[in-house]
């Protein structure tokens, strides 16, 4: 016979509970800073959900009840679960021979535009097995879950090709299946041109619009595709069996993303292809995000807000006119520097500026090969704090409810309340500032996600 009562736990006397409560929507301006702090915290479980979060003494009576299982805390802080919303978790190996070439004085758009870049990246997914790529991911997986981290969104975006695209999507559907942190899928769909269409960037363009949004929506496409081209290079050890066919079934009836997102920048693709995929991926259900103002100001962030994006990424060169626009929209201003540090450039987003304007502001890891490679939450707040200054109590605020409103699960995650989704982390210190004061260390000591736990350290 199952257990019919779902487990109940119940973490007391938290030195500092980290609730971050209040409606779920993104905190701006000062109300960024308020993070609902309760000393001598107590958080109760059930199932899945947080049943209760107040003062430990307010809740004994009901964990008694409950007969919850009681795990001490004193002298631990508790905060939510990290809601990372930007990484590019599936690719093949590394770029580590870029890293080096950069460190000899080469930049980032000079490798790109020779044999390194994103174009090295998808010739090596080209050659993976779809195993080795979900391998490969399921490792990064259990090290986010280390970091503390519960929400992870994944973009494709390394296979630039149509099936090599798809095949990607199907490794995230399969590692959705399969872990216990909750994966937010997005296509990816602009990214690079890939070597096949050297030249012919509108008939690119178009075939991602006719072709790769409507089978990542789900949505059967025209009589006459054939993803043929994709069975050599699936692999071996198949998640998907039977080859091609199986691809094409799958693909026409699963929704393989929510969102939808476009590199829009210098050497990338221009506003206007990034609006005419949009508006595709819109038609087919898919909320857009935009890579926007990285490396050049392209008006990008405009291009977000008249597409009404769930979030305008990166945001390293935006203007004064932009940063207003930003502050009066819904749109979610998500800061990566993480890709800032790795790239080894003096300067970050402009996080005051866009805080003092009014902007929702939220922070992610944008763990991919290329400028990014790191998953850890905890060194971004640093970073955030240091390079950005942010205020700790602003980069906690930025890296779990804000990311929430950036993948639209603030009703979900990113606070610790009643009814929400028990997803939090036990930190081994009593004082959140020690995160980033501490850089580049773990400071998680226990993740729980829905209600179990599924890291502790030894
Ligand atoms: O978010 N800007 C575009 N995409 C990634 C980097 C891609 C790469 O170099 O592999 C980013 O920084
Ligand atoms: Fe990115």
């Amino acid at each position: 016979m199952p257990n019919a009562t779902p487990t109940a736990l119940f973490f007391r006397n938290a030195a500092q509970l980290i609730t971050l409560s209040g409606p779920p929507v993104p905190r701006r301006g000062a109300g960024l800073g308020e993070l609902g702090i309760i000393p001598r915290g107590g958080l109760l479980t059930q199932g899945e959900a947080i049943l209760r979060a107040g003062p430990t003494r307010s809740l004994e009576r009901e964990a008694l009840r409950l007969r919850a299982e009681a795990i001490d805390c004193r002298g631990r802080a508790i905060m939510p679960g990290f809601v990372d919303s930007h990484t590019h978790l599936i690719f093949a190996g590394s770029r580590v021979d870029d890293y080096e070439l950069r460190l000899r004085g080469k930049t980032y758009e000079e490798i790109a535009r020779g044999q390194g870049g994103i174009q090295s990246s998808a010739r090596k997914v080209r050659k993976a097995g779809v195993s080795s790529l979900a391998r490969q991911a399921r490792k990064f997986l259990d090290q986010f879950a280390t970091h503390g981290t519960t929400t992870v969104e994944v973009k494709s975006g390394y296979g630039l090709e149509m099936e090599q695209e798809l095949k990607i999507l199907h490794v995230l559907r399969s590692l959705q299946a399969t872990t216990t942190l909750d994966l937010v899928p997005t296509l990816l769909a602009l990214h690079a041109l890939p070597a096949s269409f050297r030249g012919r960037p509108r008939q690119y363009v178009d075939q991602v619009i006719k072709r790769l949004i409507p089978l990542a929506a789900g949505v059967d496409v025209a009589p006459g595709f054939s993803p043929a081209r994709a069975a050599p290079s699936l692999g071996s050890g198949q998640a998907l069996k039977g080859g091609a066919t199986a691809l094409r079934d799958h693909a026409a009836r699963e929704k393989l993303a929510e969102f939808i997102d476009c590199f829009c920048d210098r050497g990338a693709f221009s506003v206007e292809d990034c609006r005419r995929v949009f508006d595709a991926g819109r038609r087919f259900g898919l909320v857009p995000r935009i890579h926007a103002e990285q490396l050049s100001r392209t008006g990008a962030a405009r291009l977000g807000i008249e597409s009404g994006a769930a979030s305008a990424d990166h945001l390293d060169k935006v203007s004064a006119a932009d940063i207003h626009a930003l502050a009066r929209s819904s749109v979610v201003a998500t800061l990566l520097p993480g890709a800032n540090f790795h790239l080894g450039l003096k300067s970050y987003p402009p996080a005051r500026k866009l805080i003092a304007a009014g902007a929702a502001v939220a922070l992610a890891t944008d763990f991919n090969p290329g400028t990014s490679p790191t998953l850890n939450m905890q060194f971004i707040m640093s970073l955030a704090c240091t390079q950005m200054r942010m205020t700790p109590a602003e980069a906690i605020a930025a890296a779990t409810i804000n990311g929430a409103c950036a993948l639209r699960r603030a009703e979900r995650v990113g606070s610790l309340e009643a009814g929400k989704q028990a997803d939090f982390i036990v930190l081994d210190t009593e004082d959140y500032r020690e995160i980033p004061y501490y850089f580049a260390m773990n400071h998680c000591l226990m993740t729980v996600k829905k209600g179990r736990i599924i890291y502790a350290r030894q």
